[in-house]
């Protein structure tokens, strides 16, 4: 099983990973196959080029950008190889399974919450995702449509970010003004919201409302920012790491799957961030303990095939 990742360095993508890697633990007998693109196309469709050329008996696959990242994508799945497509799509709908949430909803939710922050006429400054991605695309495509169909709402600024904090933070340096006009800005994701926010300190501005998209529970993460109100709010977008393997496990296993896993969001603000931070904690320390009895389990399984060797060692001589 290959997993091909667009970009491998951040937190959001880390969890997938290692949510992944957690479902993965149930089935010691499945090779997994990493690649990290590192925000590139081309060195994902290189990477995808070389799986199927190792012949994998899977592949998920989360594109990088809709575009450049069709035809490969196209071609494994026409090559009878089942494609699981995760968070980001391709545009031609050739894939057995979809894993994520619905970014045009989210996107559309996005902007019926900041219609009722108000009953003034609302502005809002839209930092967007990477252009060619299809979470920045259908993201869009809701808020907007939400946007036209409200005349006391209107995008006053929208800025193409890369969905990275660094970017949001050099665009709402160089658009302050601009910026600080807004009622609220939207960041896409919580990272660029977080660069906003940096930008807005910088210049002496902390009672901004900023929202991003993530809600990403662990520290320095969305859920963090937004508890302690350095974030006004942001949607919750799972990584459905743990389901992507599932699916794939059916696929392999030939037993019957869902093509579209569409992942549920919610909005998180002042009224529920604790609530929601308490509880991944708890899961987090039940994920923990899980793995810790999975080790106990191994460890008595070496315990065991070692005195059984000794048995046989004994009664051979
Ligand atoms: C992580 C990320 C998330 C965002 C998603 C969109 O790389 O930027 O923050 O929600 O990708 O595909």
């Amino acid at each position: 099983m290959a997993f091909s990742q667009c970009v491998g360095n951040d937190a959001w993508r880390q969890t997938m990973l290692e949510e992944m890697k957690r479902e993965l633990s149930f089935y010691p007998d499945v090779q997994f196959i990493y690649r990290d693109a590192n925000g590139s196309n081309e060195r994902q469709v290189a990477q995808i080029s070389d799986l199927m050329r190792r012949h994998v008996d899977l592949l998920i696959v989360s594109p990088n950008e809709t575009q450049p990242l069709t035809p490969i994508v196209d071609s494994v799945f026409r090559e009878k190889i089942p494609v699981i497509v995760t968070d980001r799509k391709t545009g031609s709908g050739l894939y057995h399974a979809y894993v994520g949430a619905d970014n045009v909803a989210i996107g559309r939710l996005a902007g019926q919450y900041i219609h009722q922050l108000s009953s003034k006429r609302l502005n809002i400054g839209m930092i967007s995702g990477l252009g060619g991605s299809s979470a920045s695309i259908e993201r869009q495509r809701g808020l907007r449509k939400v946007v036209d169909s409200l005349p006391s709402m209107r995008i006053g600024i929208a800025l193409e970010g890369d969905w990275t904090k660094e970017t949001a933070y050099r665009l709402a340096k160089a658009n302050l003004s601009e910026l600080l006009k807004q009622d609220v800005v939207l960041a896409f994701n919580d990272q660029m919201a977080k660069g906003v926010q940096q930008a807005y300190t910088e210049a002496g501005h902390t009672d901004r409302k900023i929202l991003g998209i993530d809600a990403l529970p662990g520290e320095g993460n969305g859920l963090e920012a937004v508890n302690k109100g350095v974030l006004y709010a942001s949607l919750l977008y799972p990584t459905g790491g743990a389901e992507a393997i599932r699916t794939a496990i059916a696929i392999l296993e030939k037993k019957p799957f869902i093509r579209d896993n569409i992942l549920g969001t919610v909005v998180i603000d002042h009224t529920n961030a604790a609530l929601m931070a308490l509880q991944s904690q708890k899961i987090k320390d039940q994920q923990e303990d899980i793995d810790k009895r999975q080790q106990l389990i191994a460890t008595q399984q070496e315990v065991y095939k070692n005195q059984r060797t000794t048995l046989n060692t004994l009664a051979v001589s």
